[in-house]
């Protein structure tokens, strides 16, 4: 049987819960700051360049709008869900009310591919450039403890090192956010909050001292003549990098992951999800366009800091220093909200009963789910550290597309099925609005290698069997419907 769990049951749940469970300290700033704490990272410092010289030229413009709508589409669906069912869990617990238990496990699965995989991510991309900010203070760390084992990595003097034995500075930062994640949901997000600021001040003082020094003729071609192959610049380019830059706008959701730690969240979820979504497309469109006018596109062709290239041409050479505190203080805090993304859904699978009851054992004093934080600090940790994750970055796309996907189906159908429930947010032009969503999501992950779906069928035929095996077996909503059998 496929059970759902009635909204009701889940609001009146969340209301007894809080009582005891996690604290609510979150407002609608603190949530703002929190999506762009997840979201603005990696997209906009790497991809810009990478997309501008492969894929559309100055037109990746038009890609990051392309990705924002996409996005926006599906932030208006978690939006109307995040207000209706103010529970921790995001995607998760939206679908355990809508499509049933089995499809929520599915998608509870799913999310470790966006939260914890994209958290390991952006920690070995994090480390490579720690290394080479402690390289400038002489600070050279040995190349074994930079590099997890099977990973070639060209040292400065263009030799291949392959003895890699672990990756050092990957481990170090994803232990200690996620100690700091244990110590409290306040402290953390006022650590995030730190941390964009600061990423937010140096990309407001690029684009404002970058702005000057733009070169008109750099935007033509704005749209490059296709090469004739699919996605090589032309329209097909436009959408080959808009499935790109997607990775930028991934971490929107995280916000809905702690509606159980908002102080209003009927309220001001909506804010938040729409909220942080808004500000990161601006920050991106303005950032390509100045990047994109400062040096001729085909530059940034094989550059590692494309932003640099770039910016090297105001000659305010201060700014590179800027760029990687930047760069450092941005991926901190992506691998910050992500990872605490993360433990919440666990910590909402394991109150339903859907995985053992330590995720969601809550610290007596910090208020936060501890084992949850400690047993994702051993696993990202191990990801990061020791396995070549370089080309597992669709993974976390296709992972987030198919997330997303589910969300906007769910709110079709709980607006047909229970039309009565209080939404102190709706998504407009239901169902055309979703449906356009799950299109746009359909067609980014038919663009993604074959292996990434591969591996996602690996990693939902291990997930499918966990399910069966214990997930089936200790359900709180499978035992309650036994127990109301008529015997
Ligand atoms: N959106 C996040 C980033 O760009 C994952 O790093």
């Amino acid at each position: 049987m496929n059970l759902k769990k009635p909204i009701n049951q889940l609001i009146e749940e969340h209301q007894t819960e809080t009582k005891t469970g996690l604290r609510r300290s979150l407002g609608p700033v603190n949530l703002i700051t929190l999506g762009i704490g997840a979201i603005v990272g990696a997209g906009i410092f790497s991809l810009t360049g990478i997309v501008a010289s492969e894929n559309a030229g100055p037109a990746v413009i038009l890609s990051f709008v392309l990705a924002a709508v996409a996005c926006g589409f599906c932030a208006l669906s978690y939006a109307e869900f995040a207000s209706m069912i103010p529970v921790a869990g995001s995607a998760y617990t939206y679908t355990y009310a809508t499509l049933g238990e089995f499809m929520a496990w599915i998608i509870g699965w799913d999310l470790v591919l966006e939260y914890a995989l994209a958290s390991a991510t952006v920690a070995v991309s994090w480390s490579s450039y720690a290394v080479k900010f402690l390289a400038q203070f002489g600070a050279d760390l040995p190349p074994e403890l930079i590099t997890s084992p099977f990973d070639p990595v060209q040292l400065s003097d263009g030799t291949v090192f392959t003895s890699g034995i672990i990756n050092l500075p990957a481990v170090v930062i994803v232990s200690l956010l996620s100690l700091f994640l244990v110590k409290g949901t306040k402290e953390s997000a006022s650590l995030n909050n730190f941390l964009v600021i600061l990423k937010v001040c140096v990309i407001i003082l690029f684009i404002a001292l970058g702005w000057s020094f733009i070169n008109r003729d750099n935007y033509t071609p704005f749209i490059p003549e296709n090469t004739g192959e699919f996605g090589h610049f032309g329209w097909s380019g436009i959408v080959r990098g808009a499935a790109v830059v997607f990775f930028g706008f991934i971490g929107f959701d995280a916000v809905s992951t702690t509606a159980q730690e908002a102080k209003n969240p009927q309220k001001d979820m909506p804010i938040g999800i729409i909220g942080c979504l808004l500000v990161a497309t601006i920050l991106y469109v303005s950032f390509s366009y100045v990047m994109t006018g400062l040096v001729p596109y085909t530059e940034f062709l094989g550059d590692a800091s494309p932003a640099a290239t770039a910016f090297a041409v105001t000659g305010y050479h201060f700014l590179n220093s800027a760029l990687v505190i930047a760069i450092l203080a941005g991926y901190t805090s992506v691998i910050l909200v992500m990872l605490m993304g993360q433990s919440r859904v666990f910590y909402s699978m394991s109150k339903d009963g859907l995985l053992p009851a330590f995720f969601s054992d809550v610290h007596p004093r910090y208020k936060t789910p501890w084992k949850s934080n400690l047993f994702f600090l051993v696993f990202v940790s191990a990801l990061a550290g020791f396995v070549p994750i370089s080309d597992l970055g669709h993974m976390v796309s296709i992972g987030t597309l198919f997330a997303f996907s589910l969300v906007s189906l769910g709110v079709i159908i709980l607006r047909y099925k229970q039309p009565e429930i209080h939404r102190s947010f709706k998504v407009p032009g239901v169902p055309f609005v979703p449906i356009i969503g799950i299109g746009i999501c359909v067609f980014l992950m038919a663009g993604l290698p074959l292996e990434s779906w591969e591996r996602l069928f690996v990693w939902m035929g291990i997930g499918i069997a966990f399910y069966f095996l214990y997930g089936k077996k200790h359900s709180k909503l499978g035992q309650q419907n036994s127990n109301n059998q008529p015997k």
